[in-house]
């Protein structure tokens, strides 16, 4: 894919992937850089900071920006991630690509919403001190699925930690799910890990060059 003319990312830490895109001009939202910020717009000119939450930015943002890439990296729970990606859908267009991270926990105890105590059951139960934490971001999908029946989407599990590519689509890749009529009411709770693990094919998981060759074709 070529480089894009315009990049936003949401939830930024310390730059790791944001300074390492190629991009004309890069927008960083994060409410706690992890590092110097007027070094940083010293030495990027191409690039804004914002240190303030995605729902600060977004709600300063017109209709009419067009980012081409939107990275959704920020606060790990359904509903802080789901309200950027409906934010996201306002300032892209139809041949933009935006990417969720943390769409796949890789257990139970990654999947908790308060991280602290998703941690410290993990290492109560099984010993185990390492610190995945992928929050409920998952239940998203099956959200898109839902709610954005136009919208055309699938996660790469060939590589480190998956993430979901999501792109305007005239003729989506999934059939449509509906939540509420499944449910009765939209019920996200029911959503939980066991839901996860047995519908993980509704993710549409493919390798990296799938995923990337079949976004080229579609944005063509
Ligand atoms: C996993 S880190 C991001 C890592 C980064 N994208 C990378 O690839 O290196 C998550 C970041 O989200 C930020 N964050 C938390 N709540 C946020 C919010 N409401 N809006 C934007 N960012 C948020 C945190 O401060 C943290 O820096």
């Amino acid at each position: 894919m070529e480089a894009p003319a315009r990049y936003l990312e949401i939830g930024v830490e310390t730059g790791f992937t944001f300074f390492a895109v190629s991009a004309a001009f890069k927008t960083a939202v994060d409410p706690e850089f992890l590092f110097d910020v007027p070094a940083a717009k010293a030495e990027n000119s191409n690039s804004e900071f914002h240190q303030i939450t995605s729902d600060e930015f977004f709600a300063t943002r017109h209709s009419e920006e067009n980012f081409d890439l939107v990275f959704l990296d920020g606060l790990h729970t359904w509903d802080q991630t789901y309200r950027d990606f409906c934010n996201t859908l306002l300032v892209t267009g139809s041949n933009s690509v935006i990417v969720l991270d943390d769409i796949f926990p890789s257990d139970v105890f990654s999947c908790n919403r308060d991280q602290v105590e998703g941690m410290m059951m993990r290492q109560f139960m099984t010993g185990d001190a390492s610190n995945a934490w992928h929050g409920d971001t998952y239940k998203i999908i099956p959200l898109i699925q839902t709610f954005h029946p136009t919208l055309s989407y699938c996660t790469i599990i060939s590589d480190g930690n998956p993430q979901s590519l999501v792109w305007r689509s005239k003729h989506p890749l999934m059939p449509p799910m509906n939540l509420i009529k499944e449910q009765g009411s939209l019920n996200m709770s029911s959503l939980d890990y066991l839901w996860f693990l047995r519908n993980q094919q509704s993710y549409n998981l493919m390798t990296e060059a799938e995923a990337l060759a079949l976004v080229t074709e579609a944005l063509h």
